[in-house]
């Protein structure tokens, strides 16, 4: 009895044992980059860590195949599950890094389709790529130079990798484009295009979403910055994003008129499942008087009808607002001296008819998040 005892642990121990977390390496030299992608969306893009990607999947008519091919894009990095060698099961890369720092630092090149774009991975071990204009084009690998008889040495590189320069798909924003440029489903239809106009304009994907903020990338060295990796708009502080959107207000001859000017090169809350909304209120003598909500959305559906993106081929509304564009949005609300006008714009990360259909209560995800708000006394 004893024995059997002992064998059924040890056997599960070792089919609980995975290769190891390709993360925890980083974590050593890399702990603030570590811990800020752990807020990530990256790190929670999975089943088990994202409740509305799950419920999605729950009702997706792949899941009955057992056929998870949102892998490529949400968890890359369970190089079993992507083989083929294991199916999808909860397991400590689906909990952790799905996208790892590994998915991220080997695409070498990225392949259009028409369906989804494909990555193209850099096999090399240790191996990375990244971005520095100074560097730019350079490989570096360690190197320990010894002076005055090895008295005094100094290093170079890092010592557990190569890192490269020179792919361009990191100074552009490309590298991002794999898994976040387009989708279409089986039916040829697009659920969800970013409709990216790349243009000489300074900003990249990487400079708005990871823009250089306080502390030093790398414990050997003190760098003073590093660039962000806590990419969410799930939970991130709205204002590292909310400059890129302007809100300004006019008057008109028998009202108002408000602008947003959307300064990112992709189309604002492209993923079918968002609600974009502006909302607007006239302070008045201590009054406040509410002003008609404004949606911003694309409603995809089959025969006139809302329909799941699977089941989805045409568009049945599509109000979105496009890269670079300024959105005029006039009321007939004719403003007197002293009113303060709040403005509001932001987002529900759910749609909340989409919320109720998808069985989704979970109150992180279900809230309206204000993305930026200005006041303006008239
Ligand atoms: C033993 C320490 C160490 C470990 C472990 C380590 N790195 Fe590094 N890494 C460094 C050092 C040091 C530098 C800076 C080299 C330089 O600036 O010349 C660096 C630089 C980098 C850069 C480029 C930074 C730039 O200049 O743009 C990337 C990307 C990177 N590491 C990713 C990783 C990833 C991913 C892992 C885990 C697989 C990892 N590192 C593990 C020490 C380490
Ligand atoms: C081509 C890459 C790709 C594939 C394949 C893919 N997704 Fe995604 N998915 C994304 C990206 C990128 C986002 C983030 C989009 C955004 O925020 O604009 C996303 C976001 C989502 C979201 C919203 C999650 C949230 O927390 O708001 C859901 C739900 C989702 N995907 C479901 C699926 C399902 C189900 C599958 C497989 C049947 C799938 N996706 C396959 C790239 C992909
Ligand atoms: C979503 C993709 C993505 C993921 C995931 C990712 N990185 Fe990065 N990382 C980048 C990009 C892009 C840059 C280049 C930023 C720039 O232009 O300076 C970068 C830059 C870096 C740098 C240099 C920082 C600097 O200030 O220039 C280091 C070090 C680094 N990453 C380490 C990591 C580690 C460690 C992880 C995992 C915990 C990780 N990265 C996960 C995309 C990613
Ligand atoms: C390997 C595929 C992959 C790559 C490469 C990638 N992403 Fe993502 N990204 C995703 C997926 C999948 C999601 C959705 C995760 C979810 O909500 O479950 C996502 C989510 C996001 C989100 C939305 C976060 C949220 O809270 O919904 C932003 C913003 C984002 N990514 C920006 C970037 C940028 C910028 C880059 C390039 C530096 C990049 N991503 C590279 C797959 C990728
Ligand atoms: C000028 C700055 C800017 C640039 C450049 C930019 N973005 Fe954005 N992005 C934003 C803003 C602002 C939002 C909305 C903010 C929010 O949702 O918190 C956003 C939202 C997103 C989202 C979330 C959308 C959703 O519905 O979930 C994704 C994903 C994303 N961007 C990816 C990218 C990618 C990929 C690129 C490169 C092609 C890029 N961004 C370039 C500013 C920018």
């Amino acid at each position: 009895m004893k024995k059997w005892i002992t064998f059924l642990m040890l056997s599960a121990v070792s089919t609980q044992t995975y290769a190891a977390l390709e993360n925890t390496t980083c974590k050593k030299c890399h702990p603030i980059i570590f811990s800020e992608y752990q807020n990530s969306m990256h790190s929670k893009a999975s089943i088990f860590k994202d409740t509305v990607h799950k419920a999605v999947w729950d009702k997706h008519p792949d899941k009955r195949k057992g056929n998870y091919k949102c892998a490529k894009c949400h968890t890359p990095s369970d190089h079993n599950l992507i083989s083929g060698k294991s199916k999808l099961a909860d397991n400590p890369i689906q909990r952790t890094e799905p996208i790892s720092c590994q998915a991220c630092h080997t695409i070498k090149n990225i392949e259009k389709h028409a369906k989804t774009n494909k990555n193209i991975y850099n096999q090399k071990k240790k191996y990375f790529f990244s971005a520095d204009i100074k560097r730019k084009g350079k490989k570096i690998t360690f190197k320990e130079e010894r002076h005055l008889f090895g008295l005094f040495t100094k290093t170079s590189g890092s010592p557990y990798h190569d890192i490269d320069y020179s792919n361009k798909n990191f100074y552009d924003g490309t590298m991002c484009l794999g898994c976040h440029d387009h989708k279409q489903n089986g039916k040829a239809f697009s659920v969800c295009n970013m409709q990216i106009k790349q243009d000489a304009s300074k900003e990249t994907c990487i400079s708005c979403h990871m823009p250089k903020i306080k502390g030093t990338f790398v414990n050997l060295k003190n760098t003073h910055t590093h660039a962000f990796h806590g990419i969410s708009i799930h939970t991130m502080d709205p204002s590292l994003l909310s400059k890129h959107i302007k809100l300004s207000l006019t008057q008109t001859d028998n009202g108002f008129d408000i602008a947003i000017q959307n300064k990112a090169n992709h189309t604002l809350f492209a993923q079918p499942l968002r609600l974009n909304q502006l909302r607007v209120t006239v302070e008045r003598k201590g009054e406040t008087i509410p002003i008609e909500t404004k949606n911003f959305i694309r409603i995809i559906g089959k025969d006139g009808k809302p329909a799941m993106p699977w089941m989805a081929d045409t568009v049945l509304k599509d109000t979105l607002i496009k890269a670079h564009e300024t959105r005029h949005v006039n009321y007939k609300t004719t403003l007197l001296k002293g009113d303060s006008v709040v403005v509001e714009f932001g987002y529900y990360l759910v749609n909340p008819k989409a919320a109720k259909k998808l069985k989704i209560t979970d109150k992180s995800v279900t809230k309206f998040i204000v993305l930026t708000k200005k006041r303006f006394n008239i």
